[in-house]
């Protein structure tokens, strides 16, 4: 089997890859680097980073499966797959406590100005009543998308002492249970956004969540409110979080790892502000966790090669 590595995943599966089958790499391509190097290919593996368009997949006449190791489906064209019989499947439970962790991270660097200090300390500076920052113990923490990974945060918050709303795409008696269960009040996009002290986005990017926060929704944050997006960069408005974040808006702090352009040679407009924390979407990248999706990209593939992927797909992992 032809398979194409055209996201990095970790070095194990792609040594485990690499003994059975003719594995190539397009890991920085640009969009007709990428058409050129899927053309032959039977298999894609990819993550975040990468456009699977229909003009990309028309290249290859052969593609039979893509691989997602991950869970963002944003960056593939999910209709032209399903027409062109093309699989495609994707790995997306693993990610959830990295992402959480990860969230909490940058939770814990803005409300404690971390990333500040870190660097004022490294230019010489020792500017204690510069670095006053927040408790978030008896704040409220607000999740859009209260799922696999935005539960978990949630639930993390209120072992923190926080009260913890959030909101969900379809919400159901079932789901408010469990939520409570683990300390999550569910309601509303409107409450979570106007009560929330720190508002953390978990959505997937679609047509109903892209620029979710935009203009009026940064409006109706509380006052002295901080957002933390670690979902796709397309959710939030970019330019106008700047001008809130410019112009004494009621959002005082950002941390976002997730970005309207990302990859290697951007700039964010964020990088000249204090009161954000910048990191380069790496949600996902624990080590440990990456070793366990790429453990599963080597299985998905191996069914896929013997005909009987169906029977091994899990739940939560089948897509097109
Ligand atoms: C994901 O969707 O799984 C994450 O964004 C990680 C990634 O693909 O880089």
């Amino acid at each position: 089997m032809r398979i194409l590595v055209a996201s990095p995943i970790d070095p194990h599966a792609v040594a485990a890859l690499e003994q059975t089958y003719d594995v190539t790499h397009a890991l920085k391509a640009d969009q007709a680097g990428l058409m050129d190097a899927i053309m032959d290919r039977q298999a894609v593996v990819m993550r975040s980073g990468v456009q699977l368009t229909a003009e990309a997949m028309a290249a290859a006449d052969d593609l039979g499966l893509i691989v997602r190791a991950g869970s963002g489906l944003d960056n593939i064209d999910l209709d032209y797959a399903a027409h062109h019989d093309i699989r495609v499947v994707r790995i997306p439970g693993m990610s959830a406590p990295p992402v959480a962790e990860f969230t909490f991270a940058l939770l814990l660097s803005l409300a404690r100005k971390v990333n500040l200090a870190d660097r004022l300390l490294r230019e010489g500076h020792w500017p204690k009543p510069q670095l006053g920052g927040t408790l978030l113990h008896g704040k409220t923490l607000g999740i859009m998308g209260a799922g696999n990974i935005g539960g978990l945060v949630g639930q993390m918050g209120a072992a923190w002492g926080m009260r913890v709303l959030g909101s969900v795409a379809v919400p159901n008696g079932s789901i408010a249970q469990n939520l409570l269960g683990r300390g999550i009040t569910l309601t509303d996009n409107e409450r979570v956004l106007s009560e929330a002290d720190f508002l953390c986005l978990h959505v997937p990017l679609d047509e109903s969540t892209s620029h979710l926060i935009g203009r009026e929704e940064l409006a109706r944050m509380k006052p002295g409110s901080m957002l933390i997006n670690v979902a796709r960069g397309g959710v939030v408005d970019e330019a106008a979080l700047y001008e809130a974040l410019t112009s004494g808006g009621n959002v005082v702090g950002a941390a976002l790892d997730v970005h309207e352009t990302e990859g290697e040679g951007t700039i964010s407009r964020f990088a000249e502000l204090d009161n954000v924390v910048l990191t380069p979407h790496i949600g996902a990248m624990a080590l440990d966790t990456q070793r366990l999706i790429g453990d599963r990209v080597v299985e998905l593939l191996h069914a896929y090669h013997r005909g009987h992927l169906d029977a091994e797909v899990r739940d939560g992992e089948h897509v097109v």
